[in-house]
């Protein structure tokens, strides 16, 4: 760590108390800053629970009418919020006195970290992990963000297609902004890979020979996991018509291909992964549309799991579906590090992640049955697939290293801390 780092206070600001990819980024940074940091969260949860098992200082600032502001809600839910943002800023306001900067992770922590910038006058570093486009984000919020983002004293963005949304956001393509992409620590995934997880298999139901895609994300709308179940119906369609072409003069019945190609294929799905944000509407709409495939037996919804390096373990091929441009990916650089061939969305930081055909295979978002033909692909040449998967693991034990990231943030806040001092300076008046 460098030593102007070092030396710094820091208040780290995360809007969620679950174990988002954002706040699963944070925790190092935090754990690495605890003897003179702390956390605020704006919710409770089990991210809470992993900060302070990790001997994290954590602050909860919950208040009922922040927690309601969504990520596309209109002006009178903003407007509803204004008093309840206005107490958040108070109490914020008083904790960040005790720090030197204030280092906010999320949209509503950015907005409270700038407001109480205002009155505190300590510097805000803001790590923006969200592209800031119509795809994920309402007018209004897009149009606060717009107003706010002048007022980080610096910006750190998890890949080049957020700094690029962002410069879109905000017209200004020379502002300074740092890309650091995450970085994940293998040793998990190493200790997986060569252990046969069958238990994980057995407590499913899923055959030890059966080829099984595995998708870890929470479960929400743009993550696409309908975009898999219906790719896995297409390959069936596929290998049984693959099947009836060979049967030279077989009868070909017409009726409901999906189900009646289940008894020749053994292709099974894992969902690792929780509603985490309200999504259960969706959840129950992913089970419905399972039902009606009739692809129950093979399509299995394992909820959150803890252990993701081992649940990757027991996958063939792990795959991204995310529908709107993904920031990061975390979960891609994971299946690439567990040395599992990686099929994934062709859109935002995924393309800075993965080569196509080298270190894994991109598919167009939304695309099912262009997934459907990749993942069939690898199913038939699994030498192929295991090329893939050597090759996309070594690119991500060499280019996401969590030592990199944990470096490079610690470089932005030098800078920062460099440019105030480390003790109570005030920051130069931009507000
Ligand atoms: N994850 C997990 N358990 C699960 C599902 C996901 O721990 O059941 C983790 C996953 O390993 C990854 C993170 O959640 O580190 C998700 O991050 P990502 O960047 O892929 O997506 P986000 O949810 O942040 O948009
Ligand atoms: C956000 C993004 C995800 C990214 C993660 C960590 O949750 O949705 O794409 O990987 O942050 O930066």
């Amino acid at each position: 760590m460098t030593d102007a780092a070092r030396g710094s206070r820091i208040l780290f600001v995360d809007q969620s108390g679950e174990l988002g990819g954002a706040e699963l980024a944070l925790l190092p940074l935090a754990i690495r800053h605890r003897e003179h940091g702390a956390v605020v969260l704006l919710q409770d949860g089990p991210f809470r629970e992993r900060l302070e098992a990790a001997g994290v200082t954590v602050h909860l600032l919950v208040d009922a009418g922040v927690s309601r502001v969504r990520k596309t809600g209109g002006l009178s839910a903003l407007l509803r919020a204004a008093l309840p943002v206005y107490r958040q800023v108070r109490a914020l306001a008083r904790l960040a006195r005790d720090y030197d900067v204030m280092f906010v992770n999320t949209q509503k922590a950015f907005v409270l970290g700038t407001l109480t910038r205002a009155i505190v006058r300590r510097p805000v570093v803001w790590f923006l992990h969200d592209i800031m486009s119509a795809a994920h984000f309402g007018a209004l919020q897009r149009y606060v963000v717009r107003g706010l983002a002048r007022f980080a004293d610096a910006t750190l963005v998890n890949s080049q297609a957020v700094a690029q949304a962002l410069a879109d956001l905000t017209g200004r393509r020379d502002r300074a902004v740092d890309v650091v992409y995450n970085g994940i620590d293998p040793s998990q995934f190493d200790a997986a890979l060569h252990t046969q997880h069958r238990a994980i298999r057995a407590a499913l139901g899923v055959p030890t020979d059966a080829w099984c895609i595995g998708l870890f994300s929470r479960l929400a709308q743009w993550k696409g996991q309908h975009v898999l179940i219906d790719a896995v119906a297409q390959m069936l369609v596929d290998e049984h018509d693959a099947l009836e072409r060979r049967h030279v003069g077989g009868a070909r019945e017409r009726g409901a291909p999906a189900a009646r190609s289940t008894r020749h294929v053994e292709v099974h799905v894992v969902f690792v992964g929780a509603p985490l944000f309200g999504e259960d509407a969706y959840a129950a709409r992913l089970r419905e549309q399972v039902a009606r495939l009739g692809l129950e037996p093979r399509i299995h919804f394992a909820g959150f799991q803890h252990d993701v390096a081992a649940w990757m373990a027991a996958m063939d091929v792990v795959v991204h579906t995310s529908t709107a441009p993904e920031p990061f990916g975390r979960v891609v650089v994971e299946g690439m590090l567990a040395g599992k061939p990686v099929v994934a969305a062709r859109a935002g930081g995924v393309m800075e992640i993965v080569e196509h055909g080298k270190t894994g295979l991109l598919t167009e978002p939304g695309d099912a049955r262009a997934l459907a033909s990749a993942l069939g692909a690898l199913r038939r040449d699994p030498a192929y697939a295991a090329e893939l998967a050597e090759a996309g693991r070594e690119t991500a034990r060499r280019q996401f290293t969590e030592a990199a990231f944990v470096e490079r943030v610690d470089a932005a806040l030098a800078r920062v801390a460099d440019r105030i001092g480390t003790g109570h300076q005030a920051v130069p008046g931009q507000v």
